[in-house]
């Protein structure tokens, strides 16, 4: 059973996709987190994030090491823990102009590929281009929508009000109109996927509605 899990941010796609995981029995892998821990990397290493060339080159180097436990999802990076410095707003900053380059992606879908296959017990993969990229064949295919300000307020409630709610929809737009216009594997609806719109829905709703059309899936109701 594999299930992948697309969206724009905010969309509440790592609570929902961890949940609806340690519900059904499945691994659980964040590849938005991947993305943020090649992008920390390089900042922490001096590669100028903006020059691709320089990204493409280096984009070997780090070793990240993903967990798939959706009870404790832990990523590392040479070793080192990064689930904290991956949050940062910096990091946020950067993250799209990594991912967008071509030699980051493929190994990072490499990194995913793997997981998924020491995950013979099912996995819930979230991210932008799974269900169009990554896993084609995946099992069921979500994509979470919500509209900008629900996404916006969402975020910017995460940050406890760190950050206001214009300045959250802005970077989320930004984000979003960067992601979804690159040209390797873009955030996309793949053809086949449920589209789920969250906007005046619970988190505990979402998490239902996902989990059964997975079980239907499995039962082939
Ligand atoms: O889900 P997130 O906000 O933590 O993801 C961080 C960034 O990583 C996001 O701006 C786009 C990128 N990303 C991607 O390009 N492809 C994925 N499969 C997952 C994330």
């Amino acid at each position: 059973m594999i299930v992948a899990i697309d969206g724009p941010s905010g969309t509440g796609k790592s609570s929902t996709s961890r949940a609806v995981a340690e519900k059904l029995g499945l691994r659980y892998l964040d590849t938005g987190a991947q993305y943020r821990a090649i992008t920390w990397w390089m900042l922490s290493n001096g590669v100028d994030v903006n020059d691709p060339v320089a990204v493409a080159d280096q984009a070997g180097k780090p070793s990240i090491v993903s967990g798939t436990d959706p009870l404790a999802p832990a990523i590392t990076v040479d070793g080192i823990d990064a689930g904290a410095p991956i949050r940062t707003q910096e990091v946020t900053a950067a993250v799209s102009a990594v991912s967008a380059v071509p030699e980051v992606r493929t190994r990072m879908v490499e990194l995913q590929r793997a997981a998924v296959s020491g995950a013979p017990e099912g996995i819930v993969v979230e991210g932008r281009d799974i269900g169009t990229t990554v896993l084609p064949d995946a099992t069921v295919k979500i994509f979470l929508t919500a509209s900008a300000e629900a996404r916006a307020a969402r975020r910017s409630g995460e940050l406890n009000g760190a950050v206001t709610v214009a300045a959250t929809r802005a970077d989320l737009i930004r984000r979003d109109t960067a992601d979804s216009s690159r040209t390797t594997s873009p955030l996309a609806k793949a053809a086949d996927a449920v589209e789920v719109d969250t906007t005046e829905l619970t988190l505990t709703q979402v998490i239902e509605c996902i989990v059964t059309l997975v079980e239907e899936k499995r039962t082939g109701s």
